[in-house]
């Protein structure tokens, strides 16, 4: 999932180079020393060629990285601090500072939730919602690290969106992330709580709000050790549907009369979402992610496709 394109060197070749190289680390020999220092990785043998081709500035699939070729000295030492992170748990997006999402890459830190890849089924299906609208307007409450937003802003050159997030740390990586990808002129931050930094209407209302039950014990401790806290638990009702309600609640008048309410949701959630969603008066619907798991919803007032 990890690009390097935005920093990669025109020739890709620089960090190959070396005087001595007789008495450099091989490429191979570090390879394989991580493979064995990372023995409960899903798939030690990638992460270690993600680490050394993002120090290296080349891409992760670079046929370069299947030969043996000495590392400079501090390349080396670099590589083997960041494989020590990784063998304590810290997720690979956090080491290499980005995270690639629906092909765009985006900074990513402590403070924000990882875009994951079934996430992507809301940049998909929100594309789809607004391909008949011209110039469409939308918000997205939560932003984190913006690549949902974002995302759609690249993929729809024509869309003004608004950003909302909680948490000032957060709001920093949106921002930067906002400047990474040249959309200052068309999407605005905003600090504040669901929608209440927000004044008008718009055609679409997106967000994949904290969902998860404080004391889940299928929370993995890999994501509750370094993961934001606000990125994932819901501490409003504690039973996993406190942002939705209020966002529910407080969608009339939010969205244009053509306009929707589209969410992400945890793997057993979208029934009991729609039902509130029903109960408002909303029409529902609900589309299964690659995994078939029922994932997001979308709440509208009519009959239009969605
Ligand atoms: C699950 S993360 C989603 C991040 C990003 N949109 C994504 O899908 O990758 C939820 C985000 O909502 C933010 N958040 C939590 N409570 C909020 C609230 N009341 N209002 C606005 N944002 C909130 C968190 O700080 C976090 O960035």
């Amino acid at each position: 999932m990890i690009s390097s394109t935005s920093s990669r060197p025109t020739t890709g070749k620089s960090a190959f180079r070396r005087s001595d190289p007789e008495s450099m680390a091989s490429s191979r020999d570090l390879i394989q020393q991580a493979i064995r220092q990372l023995p409960d990785a899903d798939a030690p043998d990638l992460d270690a060629r993600w680490l050394l081709a993002h120090l290296l500035q080349i891409d992760h699939r670079d046929p370069q990285l299947h030969q043996d070729f000495p590392i400079a000295d501090e390349v080396a030492q670099t590589f083997l601090e960041q494989i020590g992170r990784r063998a304590r748990g810290e997720p690979l997006a956090h080491i290499l500072g980005e995270w690639e999402f629906y092909g765009h890459a985006f900074e990513v830190t402590p403070a924000v939730l990882m875009p994951r890849p079934e996430t992507e089924l809301l940049v998909e299906w929100g594309l789809q919602i607004l391909a008949d609208r011209e110039k469409p307007r939308v918000a997205e409450i939560g932003v984190g690290s913006l690549a949902v937003l974002a995302t759609l802003a690249l993929e729809r050159t024509d869309l003004i969106g608004v950003g909302v997030e909680i948490c000032p740390e957060a709001l920093a990586v949106a921002e930067s992330n906002r400047q990474r990808h040249a959309l200052e002129s068309r999407i605005e931050l905003r600090q504040g709580s669901h929608y209440d930094p927000l004044e008008d209407a718009f055609d679409l209302i997106i967000s994949n709000p904290p969902y998860i039950v404080p004391g889940d014990p299928l929370l993995e401790t890999a994501v509750s050790t370094f993961e934001p806290e606000v990125a994932l638990l819901d501490h409003l009702d504690g039973d996993g549907l406190g942002h939705y309600r209020r966002l529910i609640e407080g969608l009339p008048g939010r969205v244009h009369p053509h306009g929707g309410l589209l969410l992400e949701c945890g793997h057993d959630q979208a029934e009991a979402i729609a039902e509130l969603g029903r109960k408002s008066g909303w029409e529902v619907e609900i589309r299964r992610d690659l995994s078939s798991i029922p994932r997001a919803l979308h709440l509208h007032s009519g009959p239009h496709a969605s």
